[in-house]
């Protein structure tokens, strides 16, 4: 990605003279998030809202997705990480899980060229073993061919649920330890997130909800521990640029205390932005 000491070069990704470059100039582009996280909501209401069926909702919303990727991608934010399908989702008809996995098999199939082409890597994160196998295969082949990019890291949480990441990552170092009639060692909050699927990444600085719900919805539970939390009653299909250059212009005027008073006391245990990316 182009970028200077004055920022990326957002030529033609930000028109001259729109609403964008007018947000964007207020953004100090050497205190940018690292890791934004989004939880998509609405595709639903917004098809409903249309007399469409619900998955029509989720077709519209891969174009938010593309243009969320290549936004974060040109901004220069190290990670981004999409919640696309929890593990509670498997519970939605047959019809509306089928379409959902169909669209993501297709958006990886189309979007490989962009993503390689953007110096993107591309990440699952999930319980992906439940996924049929086409779907497996798919998205191995995007994360293998994207392995060595060096740019924007593109999180998709799939079959992912908060409490089963923790879960999976007590059962991992049970079997790592015990299970090999090692003793377990003494744990601390910086070995235990060694063992989730996000390892080696910072934590989400800025964590968007769309559709105006308030809740977390068992997203990334022990990562956004210190998260700004920013919503929008935008509903995912209509989230664009826009709305990102928002968010981060409004956590960036957030003060960021970490519990402390003027967030300076032992910050390197838990300000993300100490964190750096090794994953
Ligand atoms: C929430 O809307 C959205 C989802 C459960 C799925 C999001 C998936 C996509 C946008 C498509 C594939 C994603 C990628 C990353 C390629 P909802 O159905 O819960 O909406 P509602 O709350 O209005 O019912």
């Amino acid at each position: 990605m182009p970028g200077s000491e004055s920022g990326p070069d957002l030529n033609e990704f930000i028109e001259k003279g729109s609403e964008e470059e007018r947000i964007a100039a207020a953004i100090d582009f050497r205190k940018l998030p690292r890791h934004v996280a989004i939880i998509m909501d609405g595709n639903g209401r917004w098809a409903t809202l249309r007399n469409l069926p619900r998955v029509i909702g989720h077709r519209a919303g891969i174009d938010a997705v593309r243009d969320v990727v290549e936004a974060s991608s040109r901004l220069g934010l190290q990670v981004l990480t999409l919640y696309a399908f929890s593990l509670e989702n498997w519970k939605r008809p047959k019809n509306e899980v089928d379409t959902l996995m169909a669209l993501l098999m297709e958006y990886v199939q189309l979007e490989l060229p962009t993503l390689m082409k953007n110096d993107i890597r591309f990440r699952v994160i999930g319980r992906t073993e439940g996924l049929d196998s086409p779907v497996q295969q798919e998205l191995d082949k995007a994360v293998a061919a994207t392995g060595k990019n060096g740019g924007l890291l593109f999180n998709i949480a799939l079959c992912y649920g908060g409490r089963a990441e923790i879960v999976d990552a007590c059962q991992r170092l049970l079997d790592e330890t015990v299970g090999e009639g090692r003793p377990v060692p003494r744990l601390d909050e910086e070995l235990f997130a060694s063992y989730l699927y996000t390892a080696g990444i910072p934590d989400p600085d800025l964590l968007i909800r769309t559709s105006g719900e308030l809740r977390i919805s068992n997203f990334l539970l022990w990562q956004i521990a210190y998260a700004e939390i920013w919503v929008t009653k935008t509903l995912w299909p209509d989230f664009r640029k826009k709305e990102l250059l928002l968010a981060i212009r409004d956590y960036q005027k957030r003060e960021r205390r970490y519990g402390g008073v003027d967030g300076t006391p032992d910050r390197k245990k838990t300000d993300p932005s100490r964190q750096t990316l090794s994953a």
